[in-house]
C-alpha cells in the first residue's frame, strides 16, 4: 500500500518504519525541516533500540522517504496517518489544534477518497471533528466522494517499540464504515497472522479505549505506590505483598512495582486530559484526581528521605543521582521523577553528580545554569559520579545498575547511603556492604 505518516516523532516514526519494513510503501512528512534533514541521513531523532537500522534498511530500500511539506507528491495515498503532537494545554486538556491544522490540509490536498487515520493520542470527539473538516473541504471542492477517519489509537511503549508495533497484543480500529475496516485490516495483517488481534468499535470507543488504558496502568502504579507508603509503617516489605498479589492472574505481575513515580508523556498527560474531559460535562473523577496526586506526592519521595537521613544538612551535601530518563531504555526525561529531584536539590543548594546511560545530554540542556555553575555535574561513569558523594538516588531501573560493584561504591562515597527509587537492591545485600538503604516500602536492615 502506498501509506503517508504526518508526524516524525515517536509513534509516527516507529508507525512509518514498521510498516515499510512490511513492505509498504511510506512518504513521512514533518514540518521541522531539521529532523527531515537528519532522516534523509540516516539519523534518527529519537533514541529507541532497533529503530536507526529500520529505517536505514527501508530508506536504502526506497520504501521510506521523508518530505518536510505534505506536497502534491503525496495526494494519492490509500492511508494517511495523522501522528503529530497532542501537547497538554494549561487547563490540562490536549491541544489538538496540530491534528486540525493537518485535516485542512488535507481536505485541501488530497485528490481521491483516502482514509486518514487519527493514530495521535487525542480526546473522544476528535476523529469525528477531522471527519467534519475533511467532509466541509471536500463539499467546498464540489468533489462527490468523502474521506473516511479511522481512530487507531497505538499502545508502543518507549523503549520496546518496535517489538510493540511488529507483535502487538491488540490492534484498536476505531470506525464505522465497513471498506475502511476491510483496508485497515489488510494492512495490519501481518502483524497479526493467525492470531485475531483486531478489534473493531466505534471511533469514540477506540479513542476512549486509549486513555483508559494508560490511566489504569497509572492506577496500578499510584495505587501500589499508596499501598508502599503504609507498608513502610506497618513494617511489612511491599515486595512479599508485590508477589503475593501479583500470583493472582485477576491482578498480574505488571505495573506493580512500587517506585518513585511514573512519568513520560504519556501517563500524566492523559490523566489530565482525562479529568479535563470529565470536567467538560461537569463531573468528577475522584480516583484518577487521586491517582495524579498520589503521583505527585510519589515524586517527592527521594527527597523526603534524603531529609530523613540529612535533615537541614542537606544543603551542604554532594548527592549522586543514577538514573535521570523517566524509565529505562529512553533518554526521554519528560516528567520524569529525576527533574523534580534535581530541581529541589538544586533549590536546596545541595551538589548533584548524575549518569545515565542515555539521558544525560537531555538533563544538561534542562539545567544550563546549574550546570555552568557547577552545582549540577554530569558524568559518563556512574562510578565517578559517586566521587564523595553523600548519598545514592537510584531513580530509573537500568540494568546496568541492578548489580554494582558495592565494594567500590561504599570507598567512592563519603558516606554509604543509598535512596533506592526503584526497589532494585536486597537490603541484606547492600547492607553487608555498610550501606544505608531506604527503599520504597521496604523494610530497614537492623
Ligand atoms: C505507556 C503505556 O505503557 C503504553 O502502552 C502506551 O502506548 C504509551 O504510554 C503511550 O501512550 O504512548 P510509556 O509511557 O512508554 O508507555 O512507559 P511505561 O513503560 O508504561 O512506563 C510509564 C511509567 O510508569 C514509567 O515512569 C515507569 O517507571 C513507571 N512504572 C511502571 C512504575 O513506576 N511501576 C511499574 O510497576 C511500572
Amino acid at each position: 500500500m502506498q501509506i503517508t505518516v504526518i508526524g516524525c516523532g515517536y509513534v509516527g516514526l516507529v508507525t512509518a518504519a514498521c510498516f515499510a519494513e512490511m513492505g509498504n510503501r511510506v512518504a513521512c512528512v514533518d514540518a521541522d525541516e531539521e529532523r527531515i534533514a537528519a532522516l534523509q541521513r540516516g539519523m534518527s531523532p529519537i533514541y529507541e533500540p532497533g529503530i536507526e537500522g529500520l529505517l536505514q534498511t527501508n530508506r536504502r530500500a526506497g520504501r521510506l522517504t521523508f518530505h518536510p511539506q505534505l506536497g502534491p507528491g503525496l495526494s494519492h495515498s490509500d492511508i494517511v496517518f495523522i501522528a503529530v503532537g497532542t501537547p497538554p494545554a494549561l487547563d490540562g486538556s490536549a491541544d489538538i489544534s496540530q491534528i486540525l491544522g493537518v485535516a485542512a490540509q488535507l481536505g485541501v490536498l488530497l485528490d481521491s477518497p483516502s482514509i486518514v487515520v487519527c493514530k495521535s493520542t487525542a480526546p473522544v470527539g476528535t476523529a469525528c471533528r477531522v471527519q467534519a473538516i475533511l467532509d466541509q473541504l471536500c463539499q467546498r471542492r464540489g468533489l462527490g466522494w468523502q474521506h473516511r477517519v479511522v481512530s487507531n489509537p497505538e499502545f508502543l511503549k518507549e523503549g520496546a517499540a518496535i517489538d510493540d508495533f511488529m507483535r502487538p497484543d491488540r490492534i484498536i480500529l476505531g470506525t464505522e464504515d465497513a471498506d475502511a475496516e476491510r483496508t485497515m485490516r489488510q494492512l495490519y495483517e501481518p502483524f497479526v497472522r493467525n492470531h485475531d488481534r483486531i478489534l473493531c468499535m466505534p471511533r469514540r470507543a477506540a479513542e476512549m479505549t486509549k486513555y483508559v488504558a494508560n490511566t489504569f496502568l497509572a492506577t496500578k502504579i499510584s495505587f501500589i505506590n499508596e499501598v508502599a507508603s503504609l507498608c513502610e509503617l506497618l513494617g511489612v516489605d511491599v515486595e512479599e505483598v508485590r508477589k503475593g498479589i501479583g500470583a493472582d492472574p485477576r491482578i498480574g505481575h505488571h505495573f506493580i512495582y512500587a517506585g518513585c513515580g511514573y512519568g513520560g508523556s504519556c501517563f500524566p498527560k492523559d490523566i489530565r486530559a482525562l479529568l479535563h474531559m470529565a470536567r467538560e460535562h461537569d463531573t468528577e473523577l475522584p480516583i484518577l484526581t487521586a491517582v495524579e496526586q498520589r503521583n505527585q506526592a510519589q515524586k517527592g519521595w527521594p527527597l523526603r528521605m534524603l531529609r530523613k537521613v540529612y535533615g537541614e544538612r542537606l544543603a551542604g551535601c554532594t548527592v549522586a543521582v543514577w538514573g535521570l530518563s523517566f524509565k529505562p531504555g529512553t533518554d526521554d526525561i519528560r516528567d520524569a521523577p529525576s527533574r523534580e529531584l534535581i530541581d529541589e536539590l538544586l533549590a536546596a543548594g545541595t551538589m548533584v553528580k548524575a549518569f545515565d546511560p542515555v539521558a544525560g545530554d537531555n538533563i544538561a540542556r534542562a539545567y544550563p545554569a546549574a550546570v555552568a555553575r557547577g552545582q549540577l555535574q554530569l558524568f559518563s561513569d556512574p562510578y565517578v559520579a559517586l566521587n564523595q558523594a553523600d548519598a545514592l538516588a537510584l531513580l530509573t531501573e537500568w540494568k546496568q545498575f541492578r548489580q554494582p560493584d558495592f565494594a567500590l561504591m561504599a570507598q567512592l562515597m563519603r558516606a554509604p547511603v543509598i535512596i533506592d527509587g526503584r526497589n532494585q537492591y536486597d537490603p541484606a545485600v547492600v547492607g553487608a556492604h555498610g550501606f544505608r538503604h531506604l527503599g520504597v516500602g521496604r523494610l530497614p536492615v537492623d
